[in-house]
């Protein structure tokens, strides 16, 4: 059993932030979203991995390395254009060989690993296998409709869905799956969907399965995802303190204060991390923020908001809630007069103010 995992794509709905950063390596809980998907393959005892990413950036490769620490080998396979997800399958042909694989979107998040994925597909026989997870919008997805326990047919991102489950981006193949990616034509958006390479297979007959995901599952495309990932992974942290608690702060819940890190005069209620040699002074960092390295946040307060490596925020009148900040961001109180707000922000960015 291989692993291959997508990286690849543009990442528009979390723009301005991917303009500088691939989407894959933004940090839940101040890890990047791709470390996950790795993590839950080598936890399931796969030791060959591949990973697609755009052909024009080495930031993945760069970043991820050759998957030593997690006790992998990690073999890279570009993609010229995002070209859709049978396309990445398909280009991973000479990788997966004739081995089995799971196929994991690198902006999907799961609770509880893949382990048990592999097995129950492994028992099936089956040539393709599913997971699945009830949604509120399935249109968003790949829909399956289901007829007496079986996968009838799947549709990308209906406007009509003929169930409320979403396909989600972990899928386990033989090697059946490229004559099914070979064999398709770009969709209207003009891509080579996954969804179309199921419907093949089932039209041809082969053995379809699916499981149901039960528990958390999560596709990160857009930032209130991002903030709920971060929120449900922070919930499950295990506290450690390696940072410097002042006598005048009060740190209370699941808290992780990394190395180098000093929180003075300040309340840190958790679920909470501050990444390494961070400064929080005079504030209040309230639960699910994931604060990264090297950031200072002075007389302001941050709850339920990923704030990248790097920030100032300074003298912030209001709480920051819901928000995510990117790396070397600044947020500082306007001084002089008259009193402004004055703003420096990059294309596509969302400010809200009070
Ligand atoms: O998350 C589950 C959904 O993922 C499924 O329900 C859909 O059937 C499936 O098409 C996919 O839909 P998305 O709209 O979420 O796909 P997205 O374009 O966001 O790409 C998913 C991941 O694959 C993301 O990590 C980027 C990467 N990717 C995407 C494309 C189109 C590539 O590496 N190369 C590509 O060409």
């Amino acid at each position: 059993m291989k692993a291959l995992i997508a990286s690849g794509g543009r990442g528009t709905r979390l723009r301005p932030i991917t303009h500088t950063q691939n989407k894959h390596l933004i940090p839940i809980a101040n890890k990047p979203i791709l470390y996950y998907a790795i993590e839950a393959a080598a936890e399931a005892g796969i030791k060959e991995i591949g990973i697609v990413h755009n052909a024009d950036s080495f930031e993945v490769p760069d970043y991820v390395g050759d998957g030593s620490k997690w006790g992998v080998k990690i073999t890279y396979i570009p993609q010229e254009v995002p070209g859709g997800l049978a396309q990445v399958v398909m280009l991973a042909e000479k990788f997966v060989g004739n081995d089995k694989f799971i196929f994991y979107l690198g902006d999907n998040m799961v609770v509880g690993g893949i382990k048990r994925f592999i097995d129950e597909f492994e028992k099936s026989g089956c040539n393709c296998f599913l997971t699945l997870s009830k949604v509120k919008d399935p249109e968003r997805f790949g829909v399956p409709e289901i007829k007496n326990g079986k996968i009838v047919s799947v549709e990308e991102k209906p406007a009509h869905p003929k169930s409320q489950y979403a396909v989600a981006g972990i899928y386990l193949y033989d090697s059946h799956i490229f004559e099914a990616v070979k064999a398709l034509k770009p969709s209207s958006r003009g891509e080579l969907e996954i969804s179309d390479a199921h419907q093949f297979l089932i039209d041809k007959k082969f053995k379809v399965g699916y499981t149901e995901i039960t528990g958390w599952w999560k596709d990160t495309g857009k930032p209130v995802d991002l903030l709920e990932a971060n929120r449900l992974i922070l919930d499950s942290i295990t506290p450690r303190i390696d940072g410097e608690v002042d006598a005048q702060s009060d740190v209370a819940g699941k808290v992780i204060i990394e190395g180098g890190a000093r929180i003075l005069n300040s309340k840190v209620r958790g679920p909470v991390i501050i990444g390494k040699n961070c400064i929080i002074e005079n504030s209040y960092i309230g639960p699910f923020a994931s604060i990264g390295d090297r950031t200072v946040v002075r007389n302001s307060e941050v709850e339920y908001s990923i704030v990248l490596r790097d920030c100032k925020i300074v003298d912030v009148g209001l709480r920051l809630e819901g928000s995510i900040l990117g790396n070397d961001v600044e947020i500082v109180e306007a001084t002089g007069k008259p009193r402004v707000h004055r703003f420096m922000i990059g294309d596509q960015s969302r400010v809200e103010v009070a």
